[in-house]
């Protein structure tokens, strides 16, 4: 069994974070996205990886290489335009051949991998098998409708009216039985070719296509309180590892990660929390649920439930909560007088002001 990863695609609904870096690079804990989608390949038994890349081939390249540091061998399918997800599959068909294969969208992110679902599928073989998630507002995702018994009986890519609250997870479940629907389906009406429409042909076509419900999924659905939501939930799984170094005038509390050339100085860490390599935290407190990547400077400021991603700095500004900083940022204070705001923002930046 092969695996084909998507790592193509603009990431629209990250933005800012999204116009300088690779959705599937947006970290967790840290750690790319795409980085535990990769493990749970390989947690699968797993090690022929086709991974599809768009524009953001060269830093996708950079992070994942070979694939070997993950024990997969990759091989990179450059996709020349965004046109869909069948359209992927139509273009990997040669390197996929008569395997069956797991399609992995390299932006979601499964809590719990996905080695039992791949079991299953192995063990009864069905055309295809789907993975769907409840989710409060299906209009952003494809949108399945069961059948009494559970069947699949309907799918529909981003409906303005959906019929369940059934999401379509980003990972599909095919038997080359797929190749021959991709190849029958027209363009949508954004243009793209779309897995969904692929999916309704096998279906049409009487096909055996199995779904199951989980639990414990996350996407870019752009909404930054779900990006806190699934760090914190995987910093709960981490456990305490101190390799960086910490003065006797700091405290590090429960699970703190503290990777080595990361320094603590006069502060106080209550975990779950990751700091990055090369990061100075100083007379600062550093609460639960936040992950600091390399190279940054907390100071004379508190940060709780919160991601800074590389090279930024906090100096001097009281509390930050519930925030997603991007790279090389500075966040600073005023001048105390005038009394007043000073923002230089990228596009698509969110500022909320307590004033
Ligand atoms: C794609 C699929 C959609 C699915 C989603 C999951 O959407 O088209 O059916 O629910 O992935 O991540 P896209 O990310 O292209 O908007």
């Amino acid at each position: 069994m092969k695996a084909l990863v998507l790592s193509g695609g603009a990431g629209t609904r990250l933005r800012p974070i999204t116009h300088t870096s690779a959705k599937q690079l947006v970290p967790v804990a840290n750690r790319a996205v795409l980085f535990y989608g990769l493990e749970s390949l390989a947690a699968a038994g797993i090690t022929d990886v086709g991974m599809i890349v768009g524009d953001t081939a060269a830093e996708i390249q950079e992070a994942v290489g070979d694939g070997s540091k993950f024990g997969l061998d990759i091989t990179y399918i450059p996709q020349e335009q965004p046109l869909g997800l069948a359209h992927a599959v139509l273009i990997a068909q040669d390197y996929l051949g008569d395997d069956d294969f797991v399609m992995y969208l390299g932006d979601n992110f499964i809590v719990g991998g996905i080695t039992d679902l791949v079991d299953e599928f192995r063990g009864n073989r069905p055309d295809a098998q789907i993975l769907l998630t409840r989710v409060p507002d299906p209009r952003s995702f494809g949108v399945a409708e069961l059948g009494p018994e559970g069947q699949v009986i309907g799918l529909e890519e981003k409906p303005e009216r959906p019929r369940s609250d059934l999401a379509l997870v980003g990972v599909y479940l095919f038997t080359p039985r797929i190749h021959e629907a991709v190849r029958s389906i027209e363009p949508s009406g954004r243009g793209e070719l779309e897995i969904t429409h692929a999916l309704q042909h096998l279906i049409d076509s009487r096909a055996d296509v199995r779904s199951t419900v989980i639990k414990g999924y996350w996407k870019d659905t752009g909404n930054v309180t779900d990006m806190l939501e699934v760090n914190r939930r995987v910093l709960e799984t981490l456990d305490r590892r101190i390799d960086g170094e910490t003065d006797e005038r700091s405290e590090t509390i429960g699970r703190v990660v503290l990777e080595e050339g990361a320094r603590i100085v006069n502060s106080r860490v209550v975990g779950p929390v990751v700091i990055g390599a090369g990061t100075l935290v100083s007379d600062s407190y550093v609460g639960p649920f936040t992950s600091v990547a390399e190279n940054c400077r907390i100071t004379d400021s508190e940060l709780e439930f919160s991601i800074v991603l590389r090279d930024s700095s906090i100096r001097g500004v009281g509390r930050i909560e519930a925030s997603l900083i991007g790279r090389h940022v500075e966040v600073t204070p005023a001048p105390s007088v005038p009394r007043a705001h000073r923002l230089v923002l990228g596009d698509h930046s969110k500022v909320q002001i307590h004033s």
